[in-house]
């Protein structure tokens, strides 16, 4: 059995084995496939001019730096909607009852106890792998002054899609989902007053905020079973590739994929939430936002992925269709972008809202389409009530 990966030429390591799928070797006078034991082979290997490397990590060392060959859109879900989301309504409840828990135990000086994390990450994991649109819509739907809390959830949520999405062991996924619930854990150490200040924080104030990611770490570190997936992502969710970020300023492969991964999806639910002092993006605006911020903030072929797993019409958008009616999308098929399940609830035309009415584009009876997405801050109703 062989579990083939690539990662970046400059990322080879002794014990790593090169798997015979990898282009240009034959080509560059070097062994199609086989174990890599002399460090004149990682030289020879850095000097062909190749960009990537496959290695069956099943035959040699993993690295943190690998990635799948092959992602796994979401398609045809194990369980209906509907169904699945009770679960992940009871899921989504527990989750916010043990991260309040969590976070009360760390303001304290508690460890954490990671047991629980660790159940909490495999019923998310469970969820998203049996209908991810379940806890989609949930994480789309936002509490006032819930931030912090809802946040972490989210970012653990999100992270257990992409890294199903892009083919990632099921024990990666779950120690990454652990990672991402409690990334910003360090958090509740910084002074409630700067944590909420509902404006420009000052510049004592920035550098006291920036300190949750050490904060985070000592308290993961202290913790007993915390693995280093989950420190990388702790510690790594605000460097940026051009070495902007903090707290250490590393650069490009300095960051590795957990890091990557992490900093895009709490991007994306940081800029997607309503705060005191800012509206959220709708979720397609915050998409392109991302693509401007890749390259120098953001892994482009992550993002890329990203927006690829979440389809161009993430959960939680509100999109008008041809026939004048709006409605909020309530499920992705990644493979099918263009149409998702949409709740319509308001015809635009008449300006009166409907019973809502469930409505699958991509079903071979209907003929209707997408023509725009709009903000709900436009129309006055609530689109949380639909979701
Ligand atoms: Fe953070």
């Amino acid at each position: 059995m062989s579990l083939i990966k690539r990662i970046p030429i400059d990322k080879v390591e002794l014990g790593m084995y090169v798997s015979d799928q990898t282009p240009g070797m034959a080509e560059n006078g070097l062994r199609t496939q086989g174990y890599i034991r002399r460090f004149e082979t990682v030289d020879k290997l850095r000097a062909t001019g190749l960009k990537e490397l496959y290695i069956d990590v099943h035959r040699g060392i993993d690295s943190a730096f690998t990635l799948p060959t092959a992602t796994h859109a979401i398609g045809e879900p194990r369980v209906k909607l509907g169904k699945e989301r009770e679960r992940a309504e009871k899921v989504y409840d527990e989750a916010k009852g043990l991260v309040t828990e969590l976070m009360n135990n760390v303001k304290l000086g508690k460890a954490i106890d990671i047991g629980p994390v660790e159940s909490l990450a495999d019923d998310i994991n469970n969820s998203v792998l049996n209908n991810p649109n379940a806890l989609l819509c949930l994480a789309s739907i936002r509490e006032k002054d819930q931030y912090l809390l809802e946040h972490s959830i989210n970012v653990g949520i999100l992270m257990g899609i992409l890294s199903q999405y892009l083919g990632y062991e099921q024990e990666l996924v779950h120690q990454m989902v652990t990672g991402a619930l409690l990334h910003d854990i360090g958090k509740i150490r910084v002074p409630y007053n700067i944590l909420n200040k509902p404006g420009k924080l000052s510049p004592e104030e920035w550098t006291e905020m920036k300190r949750h990611v050490v904060y985070g770490q000592e308290v993961l570190l202290q913790s007993e079973g915390i693995n280093e997936v989950a420190l990388s992502i702790c510690g790594m969710h605000h460097e940026r590739l051009d070495g902007s970020g903090y707290p250490m300023g590393l650069k490009d492969y300095e960051i590795n994929n957990y890091g990557r991964l992490a900093a895009i999806v709490d991007v994306y639910d940081a800029i997607t939430a309503s705060r005191v002092y800012h509206k959220g993006k709708p979720p397609a605006e915050a998409m392109g936002f991302l693509q401007e911020i890749c390259g120098f903030h953001l892994d482009t072929d992550l993002v890329r992925h990203f927006i690829r797993c979440m389809s161009v019409y993430p959960v939680g958008t509100l999109v008008e269709l041809d026939n004048g009616k709006l409605g909020v999308v309530i499920s992705i098929k990644s493979e099918n972008p263009d149409s998702p399940i949409v709740r319509c609830f308001y015809n635009a035309r008449h300006r009166h809202h409907e019973k809502p009415a469930d409505i699958d584009l991509s079903s071979k009876l209907i003929e209707t389409k997408i023509i725009a997405t709009e903000n709900p801050e436009d129309y006055d109703f609530n689109i949380n009530d639909f979701l």
